[in-house]
């Protein structure tokens, strides 16, 4: 029995080692922690910790939000694995709202690209004289970007902790953070102050309603009191929770930012074929102003 246990025990440690390297910007540092008390806790008897706790497997859940949508960081990386699902939101030249509603770089200088998956729109900011901050959880995503737009060699990459790598290039005005939009290490200090202009295109929409509230405070965490949001997102007739990409109405847009002006600025039909095989009877990409 005590051999069961340990040889449990010992599974669950290169399971969760072997997680922490394969997916080094997501839950490592649970893993590690976990191992950590087991160390701690184990001797030769299998202690209360073995024997009543879950131990560190790929199923362990630290975020409870994720949990309950299904819409985890793990899951979109497989949806980036599986190119299908993602080719959709994939485009190949800089966003129509982006280009007709971006604000000048010399009042907004940094710009955040929340979920920037590879998105081209980062280059383009770039270019156009803003510093720009990507957060995305799929490396393979990150890579793709850097290796397709900007060149090997041309980028650096730094792993600044179990849980986050930095892709940068141009100096260091592209700056993508691979990571969990939510890990508390994605602070202001992080990514070198705060951001007076986000380019929110499929991020909010992208992510469950459960996630809405604590993906706005994020926001605003990272950005400066005045800052600027431009938001395009996705309406749909199907029940919020329907998605990805769960429908935002104006209204949703209001409950959201309660104090804030929003000004919606633009309206086009999305129902094209890239959507073609989905469910939506009708599609909209719509385009707000945010002025905190
Ligand atoms: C719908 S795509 C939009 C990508 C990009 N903004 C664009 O316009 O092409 C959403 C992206 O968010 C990323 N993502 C989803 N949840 C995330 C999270 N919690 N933290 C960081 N990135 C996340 C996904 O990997 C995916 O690349």
């Amino acid at each position: 029995m005590q051999w069961a246990y340990k040889h449990i025990f010992n599974c669950h440690i290169i399971t969760a080692v072997r997680n922490s390297i394969e997916y080094p910007h997501r839950q490592s540092l649970y893993y590690l922690k976990d191992i950590k008390r087991c160390f701690a806790t184990t001797k030769d008897e299998p202690t209360d910790y073995v024997r009543n706790q879950s131990l560190p497997t790929t199923q362990i859940i630290h975020d409870p939000i994720g949990a309950q949508t299904g819409m985890t960081p793990d899951d979109w990386m497989k949806r980036w694995e599986n190119k299908s699902k993602i080719i959709r939101w994939q485009l190949i030249d800089v966003h129509t709202f982006l280009k007709k509603y971006v604000p000048s770089s010399t009042t907004h200088k940094r710009v955040l690209v929340p979920l920037t998956g590879k998105t081209i729109d980062v280059i383009w900011l770039v270019e156009r004289g803003f510093e720009v901050i990507g957060v995305e959880c799929s490396t393979l995503a990150v890579r793709e970007l850097f290796d397709e737009y900007i060149g090997e060699k041309k980028y650096t990459v730094e792993s600044r902790s179990p849980t986050c790598s930095i892709y940068s290039a141009y100096e260091n005005r592209l700056m993508v953070f691979v990571c969990d939009i939510f890990a508390d290490e994605l602070n202001p200090s992080l990514i070198g102050g705060h951001v007076s202009f986000v380019w929110d295109r499929a991020a909010l929409t992208a992510l469950h309603p459960m996630d809405h509230a604590r993906y706005i405070r994020k926001l605003r965490q990272l950005s400066e009191r005045n800052a600027q949001y431009l938001l395009s997102v996705y309406w749909h007739p199907e029940s919020p929770d329907q998605g990805p990409p769960f429908a935002i109405s104006t209204e949703r847009i209001s409950e959201l930012f309660p104090h804030d002006k929003v000004l919606q600025l633009d309206d086009i039909d999305a129902k094209s074929e890239r959507w073609a095989d989905t469910t939506f009877e009708q599609l909209r990409e719509r385009c707000y102003q945010i002025e905190t």
